[in-house]
């Protein structure tokens, strides 16, 4: 009897880790031992030639994640497909994760998951914008679904915060994450085209009253009413490619360039959290810690492990 029960504890247990297994750091340490550098090394040649490129790869790991779940099915190409959808404008970087996905086939083929190679490459960018250098579990495999229809529900910039919670809740992200994760916008840039309601058709005020008063003229400079919606500015001001928790001032003083990122400021809980940034005090909770901590548990957001999904051998499509 002793021994039967052995034997299915560890059918359970061999069955769970097949199917159902948890992400670990190393996942890959036999079967493509080189495969995090080859990923840091063309991650680093993109952002050398494009310095814009940090960013944009750190926002591709996000609306991957929160879409399905971490599976690369914003990668998929073709009519119709979940990258062409409204909610994920904007979002780039595909060809630095074709490229690495191209090495590393050459090196161990059919091995590393599209949707490793994005969370790798997000964590590789913040590393090299300065922030935190964190280790990122891997063993995630590759969606077989793609669908425009499946990202409607992205969190939109001019959405309530408690629409922003509820967004993040369904995905077991806290309202810290909420707030440690919108610091991501601590670099890059955005376009005018996410600026029109905050400047020109807010509620009552037809701009944020939120916005320093020093900082308007200047926002509607950069985003004029009928101008260019391409034209980019930077989110987090004067320190747009470095990874800190300068943005935390910024939402606080009136100068946050996202509505999303202000709109933090005016609900009682988000803001006690950024001010928790903000304290002068020793003991002040370390916002590198939190994001690479946040950073883990975005990136474990409905993974596919085991047998699940496949591990496709271009990012762009399905095997
Ligand atoms: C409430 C949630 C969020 C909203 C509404 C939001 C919205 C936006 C918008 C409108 C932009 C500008 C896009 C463009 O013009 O191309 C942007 C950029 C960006 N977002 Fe978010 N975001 C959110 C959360 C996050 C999270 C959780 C991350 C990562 C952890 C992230 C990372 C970024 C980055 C790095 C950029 C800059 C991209 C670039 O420079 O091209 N965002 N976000």
């Amino acid at each position: 009897m002793g021994l039967f029960l052995a034997f299915i504890t560890l059918f359970l247990f061999l069955g769970s880790a097949q199917g159902q297994g948890n992400l670990a750091v190393g996942f890959y340490s036999r079967t493509c031992p080189n495969a995090e550098r080859i990923v840091a090394s063309v991650v680093q040649e993109a952002v050398l030639a494009n310095p814009r490129m940090a960013a944009v790869l750190l926002r591709l790991h996000f609306h991957d994640c929160f879409i399905q779940g971490c599976d690369g099915s914003i990668l998929i190409e073709g009519t119709g497909a979940e990258k062409h959808a409204f909610g994920h404008q904007g979002v780039d970087g595909y060809e630095v994760i074709e490229k690495a996905k191209a090495q590393l086939e050459a090196a161990c083929r059919g091995v590393v998951s599209c949707a490793d190679i994005v969370a790798m490459a997000a964590r590789d960018s913040v590393a090299l914008s300065k922030g935190p250098v964190y280790q990122v579990p891997t063993g995630r495999r590759d969606g077989r679904l793609s669908n425009l229809s499946f990202a409607a529900d992205m969190p939109e910039v001019d959405e309530s915060v408690q629409s922003f919670k509820a967004k993040f809740l369904q995905r077991g992200l806290s309202e810290k994450d909420l707030v440690v994760l919108s610091a991501a916008h601590t670099i890059g840039t955005t376009a005018c085209f996410f600026m029109g309601h905050r400047l020109y058709n807010f509620p009552v005020f037809g701009s944020d009253p939120t916005i320093n008063p020093a900082f308007l003229p200047e926002l509607k400079r950069i985003c004029p009413k009928d101008g260019d919606v391409n034209v980019r500015l930077a989110m987090d001001q004067a320190s747009e490619l470095i990874v800190d928790d300068r943005i935390f001032h910024n939402i606080r003083d009136g100068f946050a360039v996202l509505e999303s990122d202000a709109k933090l400021y005016t609900d009682p809980i988000t803001r006690a959290i950024i001010d928790s940034y903000l304290l002068d005090f020793i003991f002040k909770p370390s916002f590198a810690n939190d994001f690479a901590e946040s950073m883990v548990k975005m990136g474990r957001i409905d993974v596919k492990t085991g047998t699940q999904g496949e591990i496709r051998r271009i990012c762009k499509s399905f095997n």
